[in-house]
């Protein structure tokens, strides 16, 4: 998705192969398989009741994705920029279609209006201006570290993990149908099942790596400005203070604050507290 907004793409080109995509015949496929009509599933926190409950999609809306992603796959001769945007399509039909509030781990009781209103394939942000490319690696181990101006926005939230909380994202872009763990309230690909496995995410995700991480990952670059986002929430890796020491041994630190909601709160709530401020913390750095 990144590339898209960075790289862009031939509109024109795009939108001939969106009608096709949007006319395909509906397919049975992976995400029908794992993710799509309703399923018995024991409930959390009911002493054990099992109920039929929706799944991420309807099975007429998971056929219609399986369809127009297969497709893409078998595009072989377009151009990447026109692939990325496709697949793009697909991830935001997806979300609208998804059955549930802001993240992928659980669907709602009930179908909504969104899950029962047909897929339809939207046209991604056409940025235009300069180009950009897009590195995909972790951040703690990047080959280059010279740059004029940083932006960083890391997570910052105790076992929070995106990998988990955005998997089904992750799978339409990927395409590599995993094989799935079925004791989530939505099946989630093995590898993200950190708990399963006996390990911690660790990194950016756990309290007691986090501070090493910041620390790496603010001393690490050749530039003269770099701006953190952070939030003050309570379940945050470091206290805005911890987060401040370390940016202070980087560089001069100043800071701007704006109200914000937490990102696993439903936006439907609209709920913004006064006390959850999103900071942007600006480091000029020492040399
Ligand atoms: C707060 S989100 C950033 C959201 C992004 N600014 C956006 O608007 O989509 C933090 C991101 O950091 C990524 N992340 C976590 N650990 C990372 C690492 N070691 N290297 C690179 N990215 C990492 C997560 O997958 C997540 O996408």
């Amino acid at each position: 998705m990144g590339r898209v907004f960075l790289e862009g793409y031939d509109p024109d080109e795009f939108d001939c192969y969106r009608q096709i995509m949007q006319n395909l015949p509906p397919v049975q496929g992976w995400l029908t398989d794992n993710y799509s009509g309703e399923r018995e599933r024991v409930i959390r926190g009911t002493n054990g009741s099992v109920e039929c409950r929706p799944m991420a999609y309807t099975r007429s809306n998971a056929m219609r994705l399986d369809a127009a992603r297969d497709w893409i796959d078998k595009q072989t001769t377009i151009s990447a920029a026109l692939k990325n945007a496709l697949i793009f399509s697909v991830i935001l039909a997806a979300d609208r279609a998804f059955n549930g509030t802001n993240d992928q781990k659980s669907s709602l009781k009930a179908w909504t209006t969104r899950a029962l209103t047909p897929v339809s394939f939207p046209t991604p942000s056409l940025i235009e201006g300069p180009t950009g490319t897009q590195l995909n690696s972790d951040i703690l181990h990047l080959d280059s570290k010279a740059y004029d101006f940083v932006y960083l926005d890391p997570p910052y939230t105790h076992g929070v993990l995106y990998a988990a909380c955005y998997h089904l994202n992750n799978s339409i872009a990927v395409w590599n149908k995993p094989q799935l763990n079925y004791d989530y309230a939505l099946p989630r690909p093995l590898d993200i099942c950190f708990r399963d496995k006996g390990e911690t995410a660790g990194g950016f995700y756990n309290k007691s790596t986090a501070a090493e991480c910041f620390q790496h990952l603010l001393t690490q670059f050749d530039c003269k400005r770099i701006v953190l986002s952070y939030s003050n929430a309570p379940r945050n890796v470091l206290t805005p203070d911890e987060l401040f020491a370390i940016c202070s041994a980087v560089g001069t630190v100043s800071t701007y604050s704006v109200d914000h909601a937490i990102c696993t709160q439903p936006s439907m709530f609209n709920k913004v507290s006064t006390e959850l401020k999103e900071l942007f913390i600006t480091i000029d750095t020492h040399d």
